[in-house]
């Protein structure tokens, strides 16, 4: 890459492949927080490359804050109306109050007993995709975050294929339509829901959410609904790119996959790997509220800074030969996860859910082969695997 010119990190179908790499380093080298203009959006944004500064960025959520969204082309009517009521879009102190209460159902102690019938789901789907094996691989994978997630929320087993359908539409169909209309329903489905548990208390993950016991913490019912459908939507794609991502590469290095198989590499290190090299959370927006100072350069208050995950889990500062997928690498501090107060809700559930695909692979799979061209969705955002031909094989 020529060392002058600045790459596009706009360059139609950048996340259409992987090239985007290539442009990371070339900014953590050059230009490591540098400004940029989208071509036709009305303002520009910051650009942080380096794990350091991703990592500071992150931290700081005095100065930098996630009310205004947190992704580029946030829809701001949108964030408004959901801003300091959900998570991920909350600012001290609702953020500190309402995370106190959501953490709970995702903790360690109450996950150790949800182990048992995530390693079923997963069971399951692999015993699925070995039985009838689909031309795309992913028809098989996505029911592992849904099945997973509706299990531990409660929900009767015969809403998990809507629940499934619903939020698929919601974020990925190509029509604006039926997204606005999908996340209606799921808003409905928990309105209703909540609703009928102050009278039955009769679903144990809700009625933990609404008891006064998380320091007298008590959330509105519009805190709760639009937490429920975060929750949903947060370890949906994501985790499923992350084992569609894995998957490809094992399929691709056969050698990796031997090391997993053979017992040489523990599934849970190997998980790791496989979050480090997915990154379905590609980037993650904040906006200043006060000037900061990010590497080099001045950040004014107002402007937006955005931190590119997938550069610092490359960074070459960070992680020997980080182009080298290594399932038994080490001291893997990549950042798919986030870090500081917004650190993913689900990071124990997901690394449960992966951890236990990869246990079940080991156990009735001998190998796997890649029959066709994988296809990467394109998004600068949740970026990940939209179809993967590889097939399992007993
Ligand atoms: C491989 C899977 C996953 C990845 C890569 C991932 C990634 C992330 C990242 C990067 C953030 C930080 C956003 C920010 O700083 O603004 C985040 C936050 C969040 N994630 Fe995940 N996530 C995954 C799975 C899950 C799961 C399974 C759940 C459901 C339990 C979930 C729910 C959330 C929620 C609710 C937040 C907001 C937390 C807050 O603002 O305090 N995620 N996730």
């Amino acid at each position: 890459m020529n060392q002058l010119t600045a790459p596009d990190l706009f360059a139609p179908g950048l996340f259409e492949g992987t090239g985007f790499y290539e442009t990371f380093a070339w900014y953590r080298a050059h230009d490591p927080v540098s400004w940029q203009q989208p071509p036709g959006a009305p303002e520009g944004f910051w650009s942080v490359t380096r794990y350091r500064d991703v990592v500071a960025v992150h931290r700081d959520s005095t100065r930098l804050s996630s009310t205004k969204g947190m992704r580029l082309d946030s829809d701001d009517p949108a964030v408004s109306a959901v801003a300091n009521k959900m998570l991920i879009v909350s600012d001290p102190p609702d953020h500190t109050r309402m995370k106190r209460v959501f953490i709970q159902p995702f903790s360690h102690e109450v996950l150790g007993r949800a182990e048992e019938y995530v390693e079923q789901v997963v069971a399951d789907v692999v015993a699925a995709a070995l039985r009838r094996p689909e031309p795309d691989l992913i028809t098989h994978l996505e029911r592992i975050p849904t099945d997973v997630i509706c299990a531990i929320m409660g929900l009767p087993r015969s809403d998990w294929e809507w629940i499934g359908k619903k939020t698929t539409e919601a974020f990925e169909s190509p029509s604006e339509v039926r997204r606005i209309t999908a996340n209606g329903e799921i808003f409905k489905y928990f309105i209703d829901l909540v609703n009928e548990n102050r009278k039955t208390a009769a679903n144990d993950f809700i009625s933990g959410l609404t008891a006064r016991n998380h320091s007298g913490t008590e959330l509105t019912d519009e805190e709760l609904v639009f937490n429920l459908s975060g929750i949903l939507a947060g370890g949906n794609e994501t985790t499923r790119y992350t084992l569609a991502s894995l998957t490809h590469q094992l399929a691709e290095h056969p050698e990796q996959w031997a090391r997993i198989a053979g017992g040489k590499v523990d599934p849970a290190v190997a998980t790791e790997e496989g979050l480090r090299w997915s990154v379905p959370g590609m980037h993650v927006m904040r906006t200043a509220t006060e000037p900061v100072r990010v590497g080099e350069a001045e950040i004014a208050p107002g402007q937006r800074i955005v931190t590119w995950i997938g550069s610092a889990n490359r960074d070459e500062e960070v992680f020997d030969d980080p182009d080298v997928f290594d399932v038994g690498r080490t001291g893997n501090r990549h950042l798919s996860f986030g870090a500081g107060r917004h650190a993913c809700l689900g990071s124990r559930l997901a690394r449960l859910e992966v951890t236990a695909y990869l246990r079940t692979l080991r156990s009735t799979v001998t190998s796997m082969t890649l029959e066709g061209e994988p296809r990467y969705n394109g998004s600068n955002f949740t970026w990940g695997l939209n179809a993967l031909p590889v097939v399992l094989h007993p």
